[in-house]
């Protein structure tokens, strides 16, 4: 598994879809560019988001906000007191980690059949709570005195330096994930304000405008797509956790006094698990739901369960789904002064609405596609990689290529083909090397038609369509061209 890992981080660079950040400058941690291919697969994946949840929804309506805010939007929301992840540091190199990873890395890769606590036996862990570290090798929801004794039991070496003789580690400590920055309002003046931890905020504090402009009748949501921030310190995993990321999701209000939340979240369930199976064609044995502790949720919510995705390294986090209750627009009622109530229009009632929140990583999204769809075959001795995209998803649906480069009239053939296509599908031109390597390209970036000009054309009009799954290939009149590739788009 994870050599499938390796080796689709490289593909995703030798084929232009993820690039390290900042690469000529050595990088910069936890930070990637998606690359032609990337991108065209990462807004079909945002686009078709946007269109299930929000244009063909009557009940939706979307935002596009800003991502500085006044600072006192993340204090009322409680993201500069609570939102933080419990980190160590090596007291030898001063590599710094999140004491969770590095517990369960730990566990992972030497699956103790117990742990001597020896010294430590402070007992603030429960012989029931080591018996299900043991078992389970998760630590969600741990203390941060429970993960500094843990640490320090299993004598934990530094990912970096190795060492480990006595004790190495700082004990335990919060590290708030909002990225500071500081807006020079008047010259030399600085003021400190955040880049936006998540996308969520931007709906609650636009809550007023909405139902002053627009009278939306619960329930209801607003919906945004784009980009968050977080000073995340453990690296690694590729786009699975960056500093920055794509985020779509949705506030979804409602009335509490005539809506059980219990039901509407199990609808939200369904609807997502919908999304992640029928429409992004995900395996279902490679995803489960997973409800969150009391002590791992976050301060907003009185029940979170997480759509988990079986990635190379493990089951891990894909979606979330939170009760968030009354909670955001009470403290910024509180903290603005601003009424924000929702008047029933029939009852003429006052009251802050619910909310459930689904949410979305698209960064993740997109690994979770690239995973899911690769995979290597052989035919006739040969071997080539596919990504069996869901063509919708597929950065082009078409490549056309003259069968040769050197006769004019069968490139000016093909050109005319490519011309034609590319105002109907998302379609590339390739003429490099021979057929059998412009295929395995096309193959490796999920190109589900690879549309040959030969000699034949110049005769009867008619080119090869070669499907990239089957490997199938038949001809087809350009005419009917581009209805034929619309038609197996809309299909698949
Ligand atoms: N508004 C709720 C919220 O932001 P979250 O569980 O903290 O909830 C939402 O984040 C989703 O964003 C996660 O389910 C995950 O897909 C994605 N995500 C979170 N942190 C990330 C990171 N550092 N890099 C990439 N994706 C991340």
């Amino acid at each position: 598994m994870e050599d499938t890992f390796n080796k689709i981080v490289a593909l995703c660079k030798r084929r232009g879809f993820v690039y390290p950040g900042s690469e000529i400058y050595g990088g910069l941690a936890n930070t990637y560019d998606y690359g032609p291919r990337g991108v065209e697969l990462l807004r079909n994946i945002k686009n078709r988001w946007w269109d299930h949840f929000v244009t063909r929804r009557e009940d939706m309506y979307g935002l596009d906000t800003n991502i500085l805010m006044n600072p006192k939007v993340w204090e009322a929301s409680g993201h500069t007191a609570s939102f933080s992840d419990v980190v160590v540091d090596c007291r030898n190199c001063q590599f710094r980690t999140r004491a969770d990873h590095l517990i369960e890395d730990y566990l992972d890769k030497n699956n103790p059949d117990e742990i001597d606590f020896g010294s430590y036996q402070t007992k603030r862990l429960s012989e029931e709570k080591v018996k299900t570290l043991i078992k389970t090798h998760k630590v969600e929801g741990y203390s941060e005195e429970e993960l500094d004794e843990i640490i320090n039991a299993l004598n934990i070496p530094c990912t970096i330096c190795s060492g480990n003789e006595g004790n190495k580690w700082t004990p335990t400590r919060k590290f708030n994930l909002l990225f500071e920055t500081h807006i020079g309002i008047v010259s030399e003046e600085k003021s400190l304000a955040y880049l936006r931890g998540e996308i969520a905020q931007g709906m609650f504090v636009n809550f007023k405008n909405v139902l002053d402009t627009i009278s939306p009748k619960l329930p209801f949501g607003l919906a945004q797509s784009g980009a968050a921030f977080r000073n995340e310190v453990t690296m690694g995993k590729f786009t699975f956790r960056t500093l920055q990321f794509n985020l779509a999701e949705f506030e979804y209000f409602f009335n509490p006094e005539n809506m059980k939340w219990e039901e509407l979240f199990e609808k939200w369930k369904e609807e997502m698990w919908k999304w992640t199976t029928d429409i992004l064609q995900l395996k279902t044995e490679n995803l489960r739901w997973r409800p969150h502790t009391d002590e791992e949720r976050s301060h907003y919510s009185t029940r979170t369960e997480d759509v988990e995705y079986k990635f190379p390294f493990g089951f891990k986090e894909l979606y979330g789904l939170a009760y968030r209750t009354d909670f955001d627009l009470k403290n910024h009622r509180e903290k603005s002064g601003v009424d924000l109530r929702y008047t029933d229009p029939q009852t003429g009632n006052k009251f802050i609405p619910h909310v459930i929140e689904p949410t979305f990583g698209m960064d993740r999204t997109f690994l979770a596609v690239l995973f899911n769809s690769y995979h290597e075959d052989e035919t006739n001795g040969k071997k080539r990689v596919v990504i069996s995209l869901p063509t919708y998803l597929a950065p082009y649906k078409a490549a056309v290529f003259p069968l040769v480069a050197n006769k004019p009239e069968i490139t000016s053939k093909a050109r005319n083909v490519f011309e034609l296509l590319k105002k109907n599908v998302a379609t590339v031109w390739d003429d490099r090397g021979n057929i059998g390597k412009r295929y395995f390209a096309q193959d490796e970036i999920g190109t589900p038609n690879c549309i040959t000009v030969d000699y034949q054309t110049l005769e009867d009009d008619t080119v090869t369509v070669r499907d990239r799954d089957s490997m199938k290939q038949e001809r087809v009149v350009i005419e009917k061209l581009p209805t034929f590739i619309q038609n197996k788009s809309s299909t698949t």
